[in-house]
């Protein structure tokens, strides 16, 4: 694969400065690639409506061809341009989320290449909520195509330095604007079926959702055990975020997790493993452990979403053999932490009572 001279550009959230977003959105629109950071994670963006600069992202990411690809736009016209319809139901949506986190599912019009949807007849798209992303895209004035800016398979970036990690040499410009917010990537909505189905869990919750309608599900083959259900979110088949190490998660009430997670750990110790956790502010010392890294507070679950893909990858670094994660609730931003946990996991969870 050729290799591209990977442009940083550190731009402050606090003052965006016109000739530095201008020089993104030129490389947007000769049909290159530019890394920037959303309020959930950073996306890796090409022009949505150029196969090209499309192919550019698929090659970029080593990303599957048949996993589609969210749209990105920051009016709400661009939203016209590219669908067949815009449901009321998306219009109650689009007034209360937008910009947000959340992606909705679409029919597309012709204008939108196969190569965006892997060939479904639908489209996602998303308005970000973030300056930079907003500026650029406006500026480009093109629909953007963007996946979360990692290899494939690793964890979704949530700093600059993890894209320039994955992605330097490999694509034309990263834009620095400091570290994302939610951490975690938007929920996908699709609204083709009667009850609004989540077919990934984000930073919009299900109780966000039934603000709006009387019944939200959430997409039946998000369960790791009905493996034999094909997910309408093509994206939900793969491996994902994950960690170099093998990792396993432990539920429960909290006293009885801390105590299987020490058990699991001089166990793994015994095995000569170099074990890592991942606990919480209300956990951490309860644990004798070298490795151990405070994912956030269970209080607040927003602080663990936004250092969770983070901490993943310190434990890349730190080079554990096998990662033990408290588990959190399923309720609100959990059920989103949960879902990546788990794809980390690869499913291995011990439910505690
Ligand atoms: O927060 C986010 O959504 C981030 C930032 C960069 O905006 N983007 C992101 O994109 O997570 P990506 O490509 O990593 O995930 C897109 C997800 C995949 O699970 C994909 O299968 C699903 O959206 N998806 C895309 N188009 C779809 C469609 N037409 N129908 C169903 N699912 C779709
Ligand atoms: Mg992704």
């Amino acid at each position: 694969m050729k290799v591209l001279k990977t442009k940083v550009l550190k731009i402050d959230i606090n003052n965006l400065e016109k000739q530095k977003i201008e020089q993104g959105a030129e490389i947007l629109k000769r049909g290159g690639t530019v890394a920037f950071p959303t309020e959930t994670v950073y996306g890796l963006g090409a022009n949505a409506l150029d196969e090209k600069a499309i192919s550019k992202i698929f090659k970029a990411k080593g990303r599957p061809q048949d996993n589609p690809l969210i749209v990105h736009i920051a009016e709400i016209e661009q939203l016209y341009d590219i669908v067949e319809e815009v449901p009321q139901r998306a219009l109650d949506l689009i007034e209360r989320f937008w910009p947000g986190p959340l992606t909705i599912i679409f029919k597309k019009n012709s204008k939108v290449p196969d190569r965006i949807t892997g060939g479904l007849s639908t489209v996602a798209i998303r308005m970000p909520n973030h300056p930079i992303a907003l500026k650029l895209i406006k500026e480009a004035n093109l629909p953007i195509a963007a996946p979360s800016a990692n290899t494939s398979g690793r964890p979704s970036p949530t700093d600059a330095s993890h894209v320039i990690e994955d992605l330097t040499g490999k694509i034309d410009m990263i834009i620095d604007g400091g570290a994302t917010g939610i951490g975690v990537e938007s929920t996908v909505l699709d609204l083709s079926t009667e009850i609004p189905t989540i077919l990934r869990p984000g930073g919009v919750t299900k109780e966000d959702l039934l603000t709006i309608f009387p019944k939200v599900e959430f997409d039946p083959a998000l369960e790791l055990k009905n493996k034999n259900i094909i997910p309408k979110s093509p994206g939900q088949k793969y491996r994902h975020y994950s960690p170099e190490a093998e990792m396993i998660i432990v539920t429960g009430e909290i006293h009885n997790m801390i105590e299987k997670i020490n058990e699991l750990t001089s166990e793994y110790q015994k095995e000569g493993k170099k074990v890592g956790i991942i606990a919480t502010n209300q956990t951490k010392d309860k644990y004798n452990n070298e490795n151990l890294i405070v994912v956030g507070d269970r209080r607040k679950l927003e602080t663990i979403s936004r250092n969770l893909f983070k901490t993943l990858r310190e434990f890349d670094k730190i080079g554990v053999d096998i990662i033990i994660a408290e588990g959190v609730t399923e309720e609100g931003l959990g059920k989103a932490i949960m879902n990546r946990m788990n794809k980390a996991a690869g499913g291995r969870v011990i439910k505690i009572n």
